[in-house]
């Protein structure tokens, strides 16, 4: 019965073919964009860095209590069900579902919600992908992927949703499982998140006693069911293809595409994959309106968002907040400012660790949301706000990423597994300064030669950090260069040979080799 009443629904939007391939079309070239460069805000081919005369007058921040939707996030209620329900979630669930998938996605596609998981893909655009005209006819199970596998660096916003309010996730799942009319979800959690995943599955128990997942879920005539995988902890699975995989039970390698997973995805079976702050959004978007959840933050940046912020400040913390605050109000007004003071910073890197550091003078007046960081050469990523004041080894900092993703790439492809690794040994050796000058432009090379070249966005990845560095803080790398010379009164070659160095029976000899961590 309910299969039918979705049918019903669904054939009002079949109209004419032509149609199917313009909108499969539009997937694609989309979807292509997506994959070339997920983590800084994707489609920024929409925006403009004239987006800030749009909305001149208004200054975004200090978003009020009755406005945040992650009300519990500091743990001040239970997480179970009753305590959930008191913050208003499950809230006429039954009412939303029986509004049918375009009404969601319509209300989705109003409220201007870009996804979470870094990519910030338009997400009532990429959930209307699993309904294209005629999408019922082919018969079977359909799922939404839910990506709780969190593996970025500084990103520390998923795991706080799942531990303090598991309910917003568990209730979104079936929203916005309704929205592609998937008849699953799959959550993947990271490995490590053992407490997390145990909460989570209370949480689902729970639901499911209640009647509210399951067979006629909330009594809206809808069958839905979730369920959790729990993963091994390979940064590489957080993207979709690879989770697929995961999931499957195979090696957690990324797929080509096409196929896109909403053709092709989890079990050969029409599939998206979405990160779980987009999915535990969904149902207050719902409730409270589109417009609502647009109102905050500026044009095509629109809502509230999760901050993590660590590094060097006085309180690291993970905060909702509205988007496109200014950097600077969000440290100083919810963190307890730089660690020795504003003057005391060195850069920040805004999005998690596979966004460009920002230098302090670009912090200085920057907002936070996809645009305008993308204007400033860094992006939003995940929000995961990494701060470093003038006690830190900038060089150090961009090195201990090198060595993250050499040793989380998947080998798939050439540029990314040979890239990756020629990063980690000339960043060894940039930290010493055991390096000539041109070789910071030959490093700028490599990471060119990597970025854009992989099956997925792990090679850009790797490559955005470097070239951050080299942009932000060349001067610094050359000093230590110089430091090098003068403590050794040596000169220094390409690849860091010094005097006397060379190769005996295979093996580097007399040459100071940078050390491995
Ligand atoms: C190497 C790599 C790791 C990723 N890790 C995550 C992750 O841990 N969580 C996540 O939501 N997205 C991650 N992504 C992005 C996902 O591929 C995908 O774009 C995202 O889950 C889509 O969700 P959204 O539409 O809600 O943004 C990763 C991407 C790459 C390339
Ligand atoms: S870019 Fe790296 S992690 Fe991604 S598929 Fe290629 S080798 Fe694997």
């Amino acid at each position: 019965m309910a299969v039918n009443r979705i049918t019903k629904e669904n054939q009002k939007l079949v109209s004419i073919s032509t149609y199917f391939v313009a909108h499969n079309t539009t997937m694609l070239r989309l979807s292509t964009l997506r994959s070339r460069a997920p983590l800084l805000g994707t489609v920024r081919a929409l925006a403009t860095s004239a987006d800030a005369a749009a909305t001149p007058n208004r200054v975004h921040g200090g978003l009020k209590d009755q406005d945040r939707i992650f009300q519990n996030v500091y743990g001040t209620y239970g997480h179970d069900l009753k305590s959930a329900q008191k913050m208003g979630d499950w809230y006429k669930t039954k009412e939303i579902l029986q509004k049918g998938d375009k009404w969601i996605i319509d209300e989705v596609k109003k409220s201007g919600l870009r996804g979470r998981g870094g990519a910030g893909f338009p997400s009532g655009l990429k959930w209307s992908f699993m309904n294209p005209p005629g999408w019922e006819k082919n018969v079977g199970p359909r799922y939404l992927v839910v990506n709780a596998d969190e593996g970025e660096p500084g990103t520390c916003k998923d795991r706080e949703i799942i531990r303090k309010d598991p309910h917003k996730l568990v209730e979104g799942c079936l929203v916005t499982g309704r929205a592609m009319n998937a008849t699953a979800a799959y959550i993947y959690i990271r490995g490590e998140f053992y407490n997390e995943a145990n909460i989570l599955q209370g949480a689902i128990n729970e639901a499911y006693k209640a009647g509210l997942l399951g067979k006629n879920a909330c009594g809206s005539g809808y069958d839905f069911d979730v369920y959790i995988h729990r993963g091994m902890g390979a940064y590489v699975c957080g993207e979709e293809t690879a989770l697929i995989e995961s999931l499957e039970g195979k090696a957690g390698k990324p797929r080509l595409k096409p196929p896109f997973p909403a053709a092709v995805g989890l079990f050969g079976r029409p599939s998206t994959v979405t990160n779980v702050e987009t999915v535990a959004v969904a149902p207050t978007i719902c409730r409270r309106g589109g417009e609502w959840f647009a109102s905050f933050g500026r044009e095509r940046n629109s809502g509230t968002k999760l901050f993590c912020i660590s590094g060097h400040v006085n309180e690291p913390c993970t905060v909702e907040e509205e988007m496109s605050i200014p950097l600077k109000e969000l440290l100083e007004k919810h963190c307890g400012g730089v660690k020795g003071g504003w003057d005391n910073l060195l850069g920040v890197i805004p999005g998690g660790s596979s966004v460009p550091v920002m230098p302090k003078h670009v912090c200085d007046n920057v907002l936070m949301d996809y645009d305008a960081l993308k204007d400033v050469g860094s992006g939003l990523g995940t929000a995961a706000v990494i701060v470093m004041n003038k006690q830190t080894d900038m060089i150090r900092a961009i090195q201990r990423f090198a060595h993250f993703y050499k040793h989380e790439s998947c080998g798939q492809c050439t540029p990314c597994r040979e890239g990756t690794t020629w990063l980690q040994r000339m960043m060894d050796r940039f930290v010493k300064g055991q390096a000539t000058e041109k070789e910071i432009d030959m490093i700028f090379e490599l990471t060119k030669e990597i970025e854009g070249h992989t099956i997925c966005a792990l090679g850009d990845a790797a490559a955005w950090p470097v070239q951050g560095l080299i942009k932000s803080f060349r001067p610094l790398m050359v000093e230590r260069m110089q430091q090098y010379h003068d403590k050794d009164n040596s000169t220094v070659l390409y690849g860091g040979w010094v005097e006397g160095g060379h190769v005996q029976e295979g093996v580097v000899a007399e040459n100071p080799v940078p050390g491995h961590h």
